[in-house]
């Protein structure tokens, strides 16, 4: 399945009563694997988690801490943009270089690298580790 496909497929799934905005996204990992996750929201609202977080565990939980491509999407006016939070998770996993498309239900589409969407992004060399 491609990523844009298994993104589309697992936007189905979000669990997103309170905000009825519902958000797909893919990360294929350093082995080709793709890897989903939708927004899993909660009636605590902040412990609600984005669709990019659960494509990256999971793709932890299968074994593998390297992302090369990532694709979210959702039924928004524009090309959905990753929150602050996301691009950092993101950035844990994949170099500025990697590709991210952002895309709305209505096929429009818009690609940024990482380092595009969290310049300056802080990582493990302001904490003298690896
Ligand atoms: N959301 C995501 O899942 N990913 C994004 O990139 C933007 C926002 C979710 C969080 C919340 O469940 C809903 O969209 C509205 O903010």
């Amino acid at each position: 399945m491609t990523l844009k496909a298994a993104a589309i497929s697992v936007r189905e799934n979000a669990h997103a009563p309170y905000s009825g905005f519902r958000v797909g996204a893919a990360v294929r990992g350093a082995s080709g694997a793709v890897y989903a996750g939708c927004n899993v929201e909660n009636v605590a609202y902040p412990e609600g988690t984005c669709a990019e977080a659960g494509a990256i565990a999971a793709m932890v939980a299968a074994g593998e801490t390297t992302l090369t491509e990532v694709y979210v999407v959702a039924d928004s006016p524009t090309p959905v943009s990753p929150c602050g939070g996301c691009r950092q998770k993101l950035a844990e996993f994949g170099g500025g270089g990697v590709r991210v498309t952002m895309g709305t239900t209505g096929g429009a589409q818009q690609v940024m690298t990482l380092a595009e969407l969290l310049p300056g992004a802080f990582n493990g060399d302001h904490m003298g580790v690896k």
